[in-house]
């Protein structure tokens, strides 16, 4: 289908052996493959709200452009955050951002250097065509982290795997785990959402830490 054009193709590839594998009838694996990619594509920003993400970012308009986006949005302001984060882990050099959204924007506009990997391939062109038109120092790029060799060349000082591990593993069972372990930097920032994309939060930061907790090698 046209609507997954720029999605990542190995997770088109993931998707599409999983189902035939798990339904006999291609029809009904059909049927649960397009299921399965509309679950996790397109949730957190549409095409329209990538459209008037990159106007915002022309216009100079960068804490709108990544409203935007429904995770960016949530962690605003993005200032005192970052200044949280770095308080604790230092400056970094080079940021490996997993799963990036449009996070890479805030960082790199920073100054800081920043790799960014996501499945949403329309958003990984967008921040690039960004990062060469202003000269940030930013490089985005497709990648499916339920895929071996996912993982860009490093060194990187500071990984961060942003509201992904409840993600990922909804994708795959065991997933959040094996990407803990394979986080390739010393120092790693793993965060959570607190509230559903719909608004509603009760109990949901106590029960993603005790879970995040159990995960930990
Ligand atoms: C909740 S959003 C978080 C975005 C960003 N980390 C942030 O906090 O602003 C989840 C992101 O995971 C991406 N994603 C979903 N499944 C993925 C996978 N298997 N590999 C890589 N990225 C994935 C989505 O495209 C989306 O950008």
């Amino acid at each position: 289908s046209r609507k997954y054009a720029a999605l990542c193709p190995d997770t088109l590839r993931r998707v599409a052996e999983d189902c035939a594998q798990r339904y006999k009838k291609p029809k009904e694996a059909e049927k649960a493959a397009r299921e399965t990619l509309h679950g996790i594509t397109g949730a957190f920003m549409g095409p329209e709200e990538l459209k008037r993400a990159e106007e915002r970012l022309k216009a100079g308009d960068m804490e709108g452009a990544l409203e935007m986006h429904a995770s960016t949005r949530e962690r605003k302001p993005l200032g005192p955050f970052y200044e949280a984060l770095f308080a604790r882990t230092g400056r970094p050099g080079r940021v490996l951002d997993v799963a990036c959204g449009l996070n890479p924007i805030y960082l790199a506009a920073m100054g800081v250097a920043v790799t960014g990997v996501d499945i949403a391939g329309g958003q990984i062109e967008m921040m690039n065509r960004w990062a060469s038109a202003g000269g940030y120092p930013l490089e985005a790029r497709l990648g499916d982290a339920l895929c071996p060799d996912f993982l860009p060349e490093g060194p990187f000082d500071l990984t961060l795997a942003m509201k992904l591990l409840p993600v990922l593993e909804n994708q795959k069972k065991g997933a959040a785990a094996a990407l803990i372990e394979s986080l390739p930097s010393e120092k790693a920032a793993v965060t959570f959402p607190t509230r559903t994309l719909s608004g509603r939060g009760v109990g949901m930061e106590r029960h993603c830490s005790q879970w995040f907790e159990g995960l930990l090698p």
